[in-house]
Formats: structure tokens, sequence, C-alpha cells
């Protein structure tokens, strides 16, 4: 049995004492639920270092949401993996839709971001997803295939232990529509057969794929339910502590 993890996104919200008071809450929450359950935060960058100083960090996973696909140098602007390291982060979000879609960064700038995050030892959640317009028009299953297969099939046996895959419909995050359980579970189910196709069935079955988009307390349940969804990456609902609670529980 593989387990859980709900991880959240806060993306580019809460000031910084908002942040600190969101994680404070959520720390006293998680603590007091007896649920083996892995929790992920990903606040902004600028919050990292005070969220840490306030969240037990054996019970909740410290995560930036990007990161540079460079090591070090003359990058104006730009986050480097290692010097997230150096903070207590522990795991990055790599390759989510808005970055794709916002900053033009494609599989092979994310496959550079993520070999760089595991150079540092650390863990790499990385996200694919399709447009609405690719699922009508049927290119749903070359696109996810080709985010995974250029974004990660060139990491060893031992990197892509240390990958948590997230998959996103780009037309569900944000909008309130969510994937359907049974659409979720088909594309989990897709995604765990390529990493069995390269990787075989052990690790293929020990990596764990979360779902996101529109994951609300009253959806998670049934999303979570299917056989190859092993949690969520949440945005909206995770920026406040009472529905993120709720869907960590479900
Ligand atoms: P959402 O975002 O839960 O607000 O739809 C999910 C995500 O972008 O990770």
């Amino acid at each position: 049995m593989r387990k859980r993890i709900v991880a959240g996104n806060w993306k580019m919200n809460t000031s910084l004492e908002e942040g600190i008071a969101l994680a404070k809450s959520i720390n006293e929450e998680v603590k007091a639920s007896k649920e083996d359950i892995g929790v992920i935060i990903a606040p902004p960058f600028t919050h990292l270092t005070s969220v840490k100083e306030v969240i037990n960090t054996e019970r909740i996973c410290l995560a930036a949401q990007n990161c540079a696909a460079e090591a070090k140098g003359a990058y104006t602007g730009e986050v480097s993996a290692s010097m997230l390291k150096s903070l207590g982060v522990k795991a990055i979000i790599i390759g989510h839709s808005e970055r794709r879609a916002y900053y033009g960064e494609t599989n092979e700038i994310l496959n550079k971001k993520v070999k760089l995050t595991l150079s540092e030892s650390l863990k790499a959640i990385y996200c694919c997803g399709e447009t609405l317009e690719e699922r009508e028009s049927g290119k749903l299953f070359e696109i996810i295939n080709s985010q995974i297969v250029d974004g990660l099939f060139n990491l060893s046996n031992e990197e892509i232990e240390n990958v948590i895959i997230a998959y996103e419909p780009v037309w569900a995050i944000g909008t309130g529509v969510t994937a359907s359980s049974d659409q979720a579970q088909e594309m989990h189910a897709f995604i765990r057969n390529l990493v069995n196709q390269k990787y075989g069935g052990k690790i293929a079955n020990e990596v764990k794929i979360l779902y996101g988009g529109s994951v609300k307390p009253d959806n998670a349940s049934e999303i979570f339910g299917k056989e190859d969804v092993d949690g969520g990456l949440i945005g909206g609902a995770s920026l406040k502590t009472s529905d993120f609670l709720s869907i960590i529980n479900a």
C-alpha cells in the first residue's frame, strides 16, 4: 500500500504574516490528526524560512513551488535548488501548468530542473496535464506521454524513486471543474503503466501519483478512493486550514 500524500500549493498568495498564520494553524491540526498521511506545503519562496520555524518538519514536508534550471551564476531573479536546500526545503514542485503556460517552460527545461533538484537530494514533484483543447482533440495520451517521457525518462532508477508525479488537467485547475474520479483513474493508470514499461513493476508500484485540479473537501474522498490515485496537489483549498484538513482526512 502506497503512503498517501496531500500537498498544498499556495501559489502567489498570502503576505508573510498571513503565511505564517496559515502554516501555524495547519501545523496544529496536523499535530492533532492521527492519520498517517504525508503532508507537504509549498509557500512562496519569500516565506520558506519563516514557515519552517513554525512547523514540525517531521510531520510536514516543506516544499518550494519552482527552482532555476541552472545550478548557479548570473541568472538575475532566479533561485537555485541548492539555495532552497540550504533553507531546509525538502521538495520542489516542477512543471506546474502555470509555469508551462505563462513562463514557457518546456519538457526539456523541466527535465533540467528535475535533475538539479534530485542532485541536491530533494524530492521533485513533477506536474503534467493536458489542456481542454488537447483532451477534446483526442491528443490527451500523446501529450501526457511526452511530458512524462521527455521530462523524466532519462533519470536513473535511483533518481525516479525520488519523484512524485502530479497529474493536473489544466482545465480543472482553479476552475471548480474537477476531472471525474474515472477520468483521474484512467490517466493515473496510464502514467503508472508508462513508468512500468520504462522502470519495471517494483518502481511503478511504488511511484506516487497525485491528482490536482479543483480538489475540495466534498470531492476528495471519491477521487482519492481510486486505485492509482495516491493523494492530491491542492491549490485554492490549501489556503484555508479547515478545507485543507478535510482533504487530508479524506
Ligand atoms: P486548484 O489548483 O486546487 O486551485 O485547482 C491545483 C493546482 O494548481 O495545483
